[in-house]
């Protein structure tokens, strides 16, 4: 998701005409911002290469193949911190996804809006060397290690700007939006996926953190089979590891899940 107001890079506000692709948005738009590549320095980078490195084994034997599928396929590196605009060069014409680059944290009908249009909202900061394992924040590494990769897969990509448009629609009904919430968090954060007699990762939450991703590795968290009912009222907290789990038997589960969810609270 998207991160609460750091920008460890340098950033700069964008004017009206180079807001990139989509450049329908409303209201996100005060959040825009140009990611400055260059102004990242080589610890900056070397963090990066050392939490991708640190990830790769692990998830080349226990990540969905989609998501290292995509890893490819959007031309992320594990010793650069990514431009953007490159990944978003090879993302764009896949899904017609891009990963935006915002200031910080979004209130909820900015961050529904930018769903809805295929703009992922993600923050250019990377986290320092003293907290390699656990931000409170996303950062870039979640954000675009943890996240972006899925956004290549064409049934993922439809299903998360059907969520978006889902939430847009339901602004002002809390207890809706909660229950919402909670299928973001058991798919796009901390989704798993049953492939070849094997729970593979493809949650955010679960692909950037190595403590995350090992807990679910060893075993630890109850996996239960994908059901929307018990997903809208699983509670969860935020600052634990996960007790329970949904595992789907594919995309397409989730992609139906945001229609059967619109079809009950829209
Ligand atoms: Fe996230």
């Amino acid at each position: 998701m998207n991160s609460p107001g750091v920008a460890g890079a340098e950033v700069q506000k964008l004017s009206g005409t180079q807001k990139g692709a989509g450049g329908r948005l409303t209201v996100a738009e005060p959040y825009l911002i140009q990611q400055k590549w260059d102004a990242y320095n080589q610890e900056q980078h070397a963090v990066w290469a050392e939490l991708v490195q640190r990830r790769m084994p692990q998830l080349r034997e226990h990540a969905a193949e989609e998501y290292l599928n995509g890893f490819e396929q959007i031309g992320l590196k594990e010793d650069s911190i990514p431009n953007l605009a490159e990944v978003n060069r090879r993302l764009s014409p896949r899904t017609g996804w891009n990963a935006t680059p915002v200031s910080g944290f979004l209130p909820p009908d900015s961050f529904f809006e930018m769903l809805g249009a295929r703009q992922f909202p993600t923050t250019t900061y990377i986290r320092s060397r003293e907290s390699m394992e656990y931000t409170p924040e996303p950062d870039i590494f979640h954000d675009v290690f943890g996240h972006v990769p899925m956004h290549a897969h064409p049934v993922f990509a439809d299903f998360l700007q059907h969520y978006g448009r889902v939430c847009a629609g339901l602004m002002d009904d809390k207890e809706k939006l909660e229950k919402m919430g909670r299928l973001f968090w058991f798919t796009v954060e901390f989704g798993v996926i049953r492939q070849k007699g094997k729970v593979k990762l493809y949650g955010s939450g679960l692909i950037s953190s190595h403590g995350e991703g090992t807990h679910v590795i060893e075993g630890r968290p109850e996996i239960r089979n994908f059901n929307l009912d018990q997903v809208m009222n699983q509670q969860f907290l935020v600052s634990e590891e996960q007790k329970v789990l949904y595992a789907v038997e594919s995309f397409d589960q989730i992609y139906e899940a945001a229609q059967e969810a619109e079809k009950r609270l829209g």
